[in-house]
């Protein structure tokens, strides 16, 4: 069943305020008062929404960040049941520091239809459209990956590039795509972003590879299932982590998640930018309101928009 059209602007809200929560805290030194300032609006925002709502991919204590908790229940309690993935600061070192890509995001889909997973790590490969189906596999080398890459796009590894984000634990990968002469862009931060970005026409990032947060997972995972690209994650769980997977109702600690078993059936998208940001330009503060501007999707009606509001303060 597709989602009812009138949510995507609602949601597309709820994102925008969420923004301004974090806005606030801009350059400020202090990432997790830039995630609370976040949380607080975006709860605000969407308990003003008709619909019977729960919180199936939610802030977590891998980052102490304060809660919009898994399993939290949001919305008016009337309405259809509706499953909601959310980061509402994503990038609070950007936000912290002042730079570039820091975005408030959600995804919301019926109910079920969302991968429920804890707050954990999870490894990621995404790649763009118009490429053979599940074309890459988490258990490939990075040579072989590459390889079918570089073949599928009728191309070579040296005129490739990945997105990585710059962390220690990533040095086999990089190693790896060093020696192919891959081009690679390190990302200190925002792999929502990073992994979206394989199919932005403005981007040169090929593939997005590598490990990060379980959250960022099936957001970016959400985006690209409205936009055709393709995704495959594992998540990445300790003792604690499994014990709480499994409550989470994951069955196969395992298994590597294609797209279309992360996001099933119809997905809303919204991701507002904070800061100016690859997809949308930040917030801009303009004395009694403020302009945010929005990346939004709706699957099933392939919408496919950027819009700028302006808010009250
Ligand atoms: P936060 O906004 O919660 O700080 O997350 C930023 C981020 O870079 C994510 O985009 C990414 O998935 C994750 O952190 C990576 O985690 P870590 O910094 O622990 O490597």
């Amino acid at each position: 069943m597709s989602l009812d059209k009138k949510y995507l602007d609602q949601f597309i809200r709820t994102t925008e305020k969420a923004a301004y929560g974090a806005y606030l805290f801009l350059g400020k030194g202090d990432k997790n008062a830039a995630d609370q300032g976040a949380v607080d609006l975006m709860r605000n925002e969407l308990n003003k929404i008709e619909m019977k709502g729960t919180v199936v991919i939610g802030e977590g204590e891998m980052d102490e960040a304060p809660m919009l908790y898994i399993g939290e229940k949001v919305g008016l309690n009337k309405g259809q049941e509706l499953d909601i993935a959310l980061d509402p600061l994503e990038g609070t070192n950007f936000v912290a520091k002042n730079l570039p890509n820091a975005f408030s995001v959600l995804a919301v889909a019926e109910k079920g239809h969302l991968l429920s997973a804890p707050d954990t790590y999870m490894e990621k490969i995404a790649i763009g459209s118009n490429l053979p189906n599940n074309l890459l596999d988490l258990d490939n080398t990075v040579e072989k990956n590459i390889s079918l890459l570089a073949e599928a796009k009728n191309t070579t590894p040296e005129k490739l590039t990945a997105c990585v984000l710059d962390r220690p634990r990533h040095s086999n990968i990089v190693n790896s795509l060093k020696n192919l002469r891959v081009n690679i862009n390190f990302i200190t931060d925002g792999d929502v972003s990073g992994a979206i970005s394989v199919i932005d026409k403005n981007s040169k990032n090929d593939i997005y590879i590598g490990t990060g947060g379980g959250p960022e997972g099936v957001l970016a995972a959400a985006a690209l299932s409205c936009l055709g690209g393709q995704m495959q994650t594992r998540l990445v769980l300790d003792n604690k982590q499994s014990e709480r997977a499994k409550k989470l109702g994951v069955k196969d600690l395992a298994k590597k998640f294609n797209i279309d078993e992360m996001i099933k059936g119809d997905v809303i998208f919204c991701a507002t930018a904070i800061t100016n940001g690859d997809l949308v330009k930040g917030i801009v503060d303009q004395g009694d309101s403020f302009e945010a501007s929005t990346f939004a999707l709706h699957k099933d009606f392939k919408v496919n928009k950027k819009v700028t509001n302006n808010h009250k303060k």
